[in-house]
C-alpha cells in the first residue's frame, strides 16, 4: 500500500480515547451518540470545580467513562478534544489546553458562531493550529445539562466545519468523518459565510423572538395577552425559551453580521407599516405571498436535503434468475426533457426515467415555462417552446443530486436573455464545474462559482454575445461536451469540442434526431446556432448502468441466469460487457435493434467464474459509471484486477475509489485505492457495515455483493438510490437478494 493509500483508509473505532472539554447537552450528546457509533474507544469529560456534578451525573449514567478536573490528566494521551463550552469561554479553554497540546491529536469545538473562535485561537496560539478544525452542529434544545443529552441531537442535522487554508486535510477529514458517523450532513464554509448565513437563519430570528416576548411581557396587560396566546405566538416564540447566557454570549460575538440585519429587518417592518398605512391590501397580499412561497421552497429543499437515511439490510447468498427490464436510461432522460422543451411542437417521451435525477431536470425547465405533462408510467408529453422560449425562472433551479443537470444546464442557460442560478444537494455542491465554466468563459459565458469552483453557479444569460470556440477538452466527459453543444447552439460562429477519448454521444444523436445540424468529425463535433429542433417522439432504452448491477450479480452467483430486455447498447456505454467479458463473464448481445436512433439489445448472463484482469485504460470512460460494481466483480474473481487512469472516480457522487475501498476493506477484501484507480486481489467477501456515503451506485453495488457474502451486509446511507433506480430493491429481490430496506 502507498502512503497516499495508508493516509486515507479509516479504521474504527476512529479514536481510542475522546476528550469531551464541557459535558452539557451537546457534549453528553456528543458522547453518548459517538459511543452508540462505536466511534471511540474510551470518552473521558473534563470541567472545572463549579461543573463537578454535572460530571458526576455524566458519569453515573454513563455518558462518559470517566472524568477530571485536571486538564493534563484529561487530555493525556486523548487523539481528539472536542471544546463543547459555550462560545464566551472559547479563549480561556485554549490557553488551559495550550501547554498540553499535541500535534498528534486533533481538535475540533462546537461553537455557534466562528469568527471569534478563529480570534481566539490567534489571541492563544497566534495562528490557528493546523490540527484545531472549527465546527459548528446546527442543532440544539431548549433544555440544558448532561441530562437532556441525547443519542440522536446530530442525526439528519446539518453540521458546518469552517477550516482554514494552512487546517490539515487529514485532520479537517477525520473531523468530517466523526460527524458524518453521528449522522449529520456535513457542509464546508468559511467562517465568515458561516457567521453572516447563521446571523440571518438563527441568531436574528432568536433576537426577533427574545424581543416580542419582551415587548409583550412588559404590556400592562400581559395576563390578557398570554392568555389568549394560542398557535402561533408559541411556534414563532419558541426559541426564546433557549438559554440567555448562551444567547447573550451568540450575539455579542456575532454582533457585526447581525447589526446590519436588525437595521434590514426594521426596513422590512417599516414598509409593512406604510402599506397598513396607506391600506395598500394589494402590496401586503405581495408581500405575504411571496414570503409564503420562499418559506414553502426552503421546507421543500430541507426536506430532499435532510430527508430521511434508509439503511440497506442485505443477507448472504442467493442467485439471480429470471427476466426483467431496468428502468430509463438517465442521460437519455435528462436530454429527453431538455431538447424537446426547447423544439417546435410537442414531444412525447416513453421509456423516461422516473427517478430524482431525471425529474429535478423535468422540474427546472417547467420552472422556466415548459408545460410539461407527465411522467405517468414513463411517458412524457413535452409541449415545446422553441430554441428562444425559455422564460426566467422565478426561483433558483435546485438540481438535488444531478451533476448532467447542472452541467449541462450551465451551457444552455449561459446564452439566454434572462439570469438564473443552480443550487444542488451537498455532494452536487461538492462537485467540481470549472471544468465547465472556464470553457464557457472563453466563449463569453458570465458565470459565478463559489471560490472552489464549485455551485451555487450565479449564470448572468449572454443572450447574443457568446462566440463559438474550438475546445480540447483535457478530460473525457460527456457532460462538458454536452455542455458546450448546449452553449453554441446560442454562440455566434462554429463550436468546436474534440474529446481525448469516446464519451457517450447521446447528445450528438439525440440532436440530429430532432433535425439539429451537428458535424462529427473523428474526435471533434461542431455545432453552431443556425438551426432549430423539431418535436420527435422518443423511446427511451433501459439504462445500462442499471443493468450494470444485474450484469455482475449474475455472473458472480453460482446458479445464475438472466435475461435484461431492451438495454441501450450504445457503443460509447457498453464498456461494462466488455470488461466483465475479458473477465470471463458469460453476456450474450441478443436481439440487437436501433430504436430512435440508439442502438438497442437484451442481454442474456449466465453465471461463470471470473479472473482478475488489468482493466484497459482506454474502456474507462465507456464504464465510468460501472465501477463501483465493477470493483465488487473483482473482489469475486480469481487474481488480481487492477485499474488506472480513472481519477475521474474521485470526483462522482462521491470520492468513489475511497468509498468503494473502505467498504470493501470493511468486508474483508483485499482492495487498495491508488491515486487513479484501485488494486483489488479477488478472494472471500465477509459482512459487515458499509457506508455508501450518499451515493447511489455504492449503495447499489455493496447490495449485490451481498450475493457473494459469508454473512449479512449492511449498507448506510442509501435513500439517494432513489435518484437513479427507484425500483432497484424491488426488483433485485423479486430476482432473488434478499435485502430490506429500513428507513430511520
Ligand atoms: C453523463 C456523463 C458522465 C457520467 C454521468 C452522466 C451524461 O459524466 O458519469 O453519470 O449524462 O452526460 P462525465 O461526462 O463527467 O464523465
Amino acid at each position: 500500500m502507498n502512503g497516499f493509500c495508508r493516509r486515507w483508509a479509516t479504521r474504527w473505532p476512529m479514536f481510542n480515547k475522546l476528550c469531551i472539554i464541557g459535558v452539557g447537552l451537546i457534549g453528553g450528546s456528543i458522547a453518548r451518540a459517538a459511543r452508540l457509533q462505536g466511534l471511540a474507544s474510551t470518552i473521558v469529560g473534563f470541567g472545572r470545580g463549579q461543573d463537578l456534578q454535572n460530571l458526576q451525573t455524566a458519569r453515573q449514567i454513563g455518558v462518559i467513562d470517566e472524568f477530571h478536573l485536571d486538564i493534563a490528566a484529561a487530555v493525556q494521551d486523548a487523539d481528539c478534544i472536542i471544546i463543547a463550552t459555550p462560545v464566551a469561554g472559547i479563549e480561556s479553554v485554549l490557553a488551559l489546553l495550550k501547554p498540553f497540546w499535541s500535534s498528534v491529536a486533533v481538535y475540533t469545538d462546537v461553537g455557534s458562531t466562528k469568527g471569534n473562535v478563529l480570534a481566539a485561537a490567534l489571541a492563544v496560539f497566534g495562528k490557528v493550529p493546523d490540527n484545531f478544525v472549527p465546527a459548528h452542529p446546527i442543532a440544539g434544545a431548549e433544555q440544558s445539562g448532561v441530562l437532556a443529552a441525547v443519542d440522536d441531537l446530530f442525526a439528519r442535522r446539518r453540521l458546518i466545519i469552517t477550516p482554514v487554508d494552512s487546517t490539515d486535510t487529514e485532520a479537517q477529514r477525520k473531523v468530517q468523518r466523526f460527524w458524518q458517523g453521528l449522522g449529520s450532513s456535513v457542509s464546508i464554509m468559511s467562517a465568515q459565510h458561516h457567521d453572516s448565513v447563521l446571523a440571518a437563519t438563527s441568531h436574528l430570528p432568536h433576537v426577533l423572538a427574545f424581543a416580542l416576548v419582551d415587548m409583550l411581557g412588559h404590556k400592562d396587560e400581559q395576563s390578557e395577552i398570554f392568555k389568549y396566546a394560542a398557535g402561533g405566538f408559541k411556534d414563532f416564540t419558541r426559541i426564546a425559551s433557549s438559554d440567555p447566557t448562551m444567547w447573550t454570549d451568540i450575539c455579542a460575538a456575532n454582533k457585526q453580521a447581525i447589526l446590519p440585519l436588525i437595521k434590514e429587518l426594521k426596513g422590512e417592518l417599516d414598509k409593512i407599516h406604510r402599506m397598513l398605512e396607506n391600506d395598500d391590501s394589494q402590496q401586503l397580499f405581495t408581500t405575504f405571498s411571496y414570503a409564503n412561497r420562499a418559506r414553502q421552497r426552503f421546507l421543500n429543499q430541507i426536506e430532499t436535503t435532510m430527508s430521511k437515511s434508509q439503511t440497506f439490510q442485505v443477507q448472504p447468498g442467493g442467485k439471480l434468475q429470471g427476466e426483467t427490464r431496468v428502468p430509463g436510461d438517465k442521460s437519455m432522460s435528462h436530454r429527453s426533457i431538455m431538447l424537446g422543451s426547447l423544439a417546435e411542437g410537442v414531444t412525447h417521451v416513453t421509456g423516461f426515467l422516473e427517478a430524482e435525477d431525471a425529474l429535478a431536470t423535468l422540474q427546472a425547465f417547467r420552472d422556466m415555462g415548459v408545460d410539461i405533462e407527465g411522467p405517468v408510467n414513463g411517458c412524457v408529453t413535452i409541449h415545446g417552446v422553441g430554441k428562444q422560449g425559455l422564460k426566467a425562472p422565478k426561483n433558483e433551479l435546485y438540481l438535488g443530486n444531478s451533476g448532467t443537470s447542472m452541467r449541462l444546464l450551465s451551457g444552455l442557460l449561459a446564452g439566454q436573455s434572462f439570469n438564473s442560478v443552480l443550487t444542488g444537494d451537498k455532494s452536487l455542491s461538492g462537485r467540481p464545474m470549472k471544468r465547465v465554466t472556464d470553457p464557457l468563459s472563453q466563449m463569453g459565458a458570465d458565470i459565478k462559482t463559489t471560490e472552489q469552483g464549485t455551485a451555487p453557479l450565479h449564470i448572468t444569460g449572454q443572450a447574443g454575445r457568446l462566440t463559438g470556440i474550438d475546445y480540447t477538452m483535457p478530460i473525457a466527459s460527456a457532460q462538458v461536451k454536452s455542455c458546450l453543444l448546449l452553449a453554441g447552439m446560442y454562440a455566434q460562429g462554429e463550436t468546436r469540442v474534440t474529446e481525448p477519448a469516446p464519451t457517450r454521444d447521446h447528445t450528438e444523436r439525440m440532436l440530429s434526431g430532432f433535425c439539429y445540424p451537428v458535424k462529427r468529425e473523428g474526435s471533434a463535433v461542431t455545432i453552431t446556432a443556425d438551426g432549430s429542433l423539431t418535436a420527435m417522439d422518443i423511446d427511451v432504452p433501459s439504462d445500462i448502468s442499471s443493468a450494470a448491477f444485474f450484469l455482475v450479480g449474475a455472473s458472480i452467483a453460482p446458479g445464475s441466469d438472466l435475461l435484461l430486455k431492451h438495454v441501450g447498447i450504445n457503443p460509447t456505454r457498453t464498456g461494462v460487457i466488455s470488461i466483465l467479458r475479458l473477465m470471463g463473464a458469460n453476456i450474450e448481445v441478443l436481439n440487437e435493434r436501433v430504436v430512435g436512433g440508439e442502438p438497442v439489445a437484451d442481454l442474456h448472463v449466465v453465471y461463470s467464474p471470473l479472473k482478475g484482469i488489468d482493466i484497459p485504460e482506454e474502456l474507462v470512460p465507456l464504464a465510468i459509471d460501472e465501477f463501483p460494481v465493477l470493483f465488487v466483480a473483482a473482489a469475486c474473481a480469481e487474481g488480481q484486477t487492477r485499474l488506472s487512469g480513472a481519477e475521474e472516480l474521485r470526483v462522482k457522487e462521491s470520492d468513489r475509489i475511497q468509498v468503494m475501498a473502505d467498504g470493501l476493506q470493511i468486508l474483508g477484501v483485499d482492495a487498495q485505492p491508488t491515486i487513479d484507480g484501485m488494486v483489488i486481489n479477488g478472494g472471500k467477501i465477509g459482512g459487515g457495515t458499509v457506508n455508501s456515503h450518499g451515493d447511489h451506485r455504492i449503495a447499489m453495488s455493496f447490495s449485490i455483493a451481498g450475493l457473494r457474502a459469508g454473512a449479512p451486509i449492511t449498507i448506510l446511507d442509501c435513500a439517494n438510490v432513489n435518484t437513479s433506480f427507484p425500483e432497484f430493491k424491488d426488483l433485485v429481490t423479486a430476482l432473488g437478494l434478499t435485502l430490506v430496506a429500513v428507513e430511520e
